[in-house]
């Protein structure tokens, strides 16, 4: 669609790849059937927008989320008291490890992932603390014909035992977030490497370091070298973009075909983000 398409916004891309800033529109509002409209045709071109000076209430926040479906409840980060659906991810000046600070895809994990996540910057460092994005169409589309051939016949593994566990860097105690520690008795569940996106039809590669271990019927060792290969690609700075939060900004990325990345160079300063989490379908 081009920018001339739009009936209520303006749209800003921020790379041929992916990201896009929005601007006309307050989501704290209702929105209407238009303005929902013209939101997600941006959001499906290009995988991760954002938006600038929002005064979103927790309440407002999941209003937002429950217009692009059902809200997950995470099943090892406890949400906030009055909002189970929304993560408080807050990171203080004295503390060392950062939430989602490697590439994922958000719950992956889960028999049935997420559409999308949406994030609301409530306090930002004054320096640092960007996040990246990587497009996992671009990666799927950079790979030769015979590569492709053979990672459609394959399925992985995907599990939070290497986030979550007892070794995993989300186990290690955080003052400020109230995740669980659980044993390593945690479920895996088996998703195709190559994902056709519900809505678009378009393939894209569905691995991530953070929560894929091995593909299905390969061993762990067997798998590292091609997971590695393809991480590598999907990594590639060409498919990525990087967003500067302030104090207000909303992103929100489609889990089905982006990867993102929080970065952890603000030490000594505080971040204080809120998330929602839609659910989404199985991955085909
Ligand atoms: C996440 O959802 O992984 C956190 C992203 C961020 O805090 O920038």
């Amino acid at each position: 669609m081009s920018a001339a398409a739009y009936k209520t916004i303006k749209v800003n891309p921020l790379s041929s790849h992916l990201g896009a800033e929005i601007e006309g529109v307050d989501l704290s509002q209702p929105l209407s059937n238009a303005q929902f409209d013209d939101i997600h045709t941006a959001f499906l071109k290009h995988h991760v927008i954002f938006f600038r000076d929002q005064k979103l209430t927790p309440d407002q926040h999941v209003a937002f989320g429950k217009r692009w479906g059902t809200l997950n409840v995470h099943p090892y980060v406890k949400g906030m008291s009055t909002h189970p659906e929304i993560l408080e991810i807050i990171k203080e000046p004295t503390e060392k490890i950062n939430f989602g600070g490697g590439w994922h895809s958000d719950m992956s994990f889960l028999e049935v992932p997420a559409l999308g996540s949406i994030l609301h910057a409530i306090e930002v460092p004054e320096v640092g603390g960007d996040t990246l994005f990587a497009s996992q169409y671009g990666a799927w589309d950079a790979l030769s014909p015979g590569l492709k051939a053979t990672l459609e016949g394959l399925r992985a593994i995907h599990s939070a035992a290497e986030e979550y566990g007892s070794a995993g860097a989300s186990s290690k105690k955080r003052a400020s977030m109230d995740s669980e520690v659980v044993g390593d008795e945690v479920p895996e569940y088996e998703h195709p490497v190559v994902r056709t996106h519900p809505e678009t039809g378009r393939k894209g590669l569905y691995v991530n370091p953070a929560f894929t271990l091995r593909f299905a019927g390969w061993t762990k060792k067997e798998s590292r070298p091609l997971l590695e290969y393809l991480f590598d690609v999907a990594r590639r700075e060409v498919y990525t973009c990087r967003f500067r939060w302030r104090h207000g900004s909303v992103a929100m990325w489609d889990n089905r075909c982006v990867w993102h990345y929080a970065l952890n160079d603000y030490r000594g300063q505080r971040r204080h983000m809120r998330r929602v989490t839609v659910n989404g379908d199985k991955v085909r």
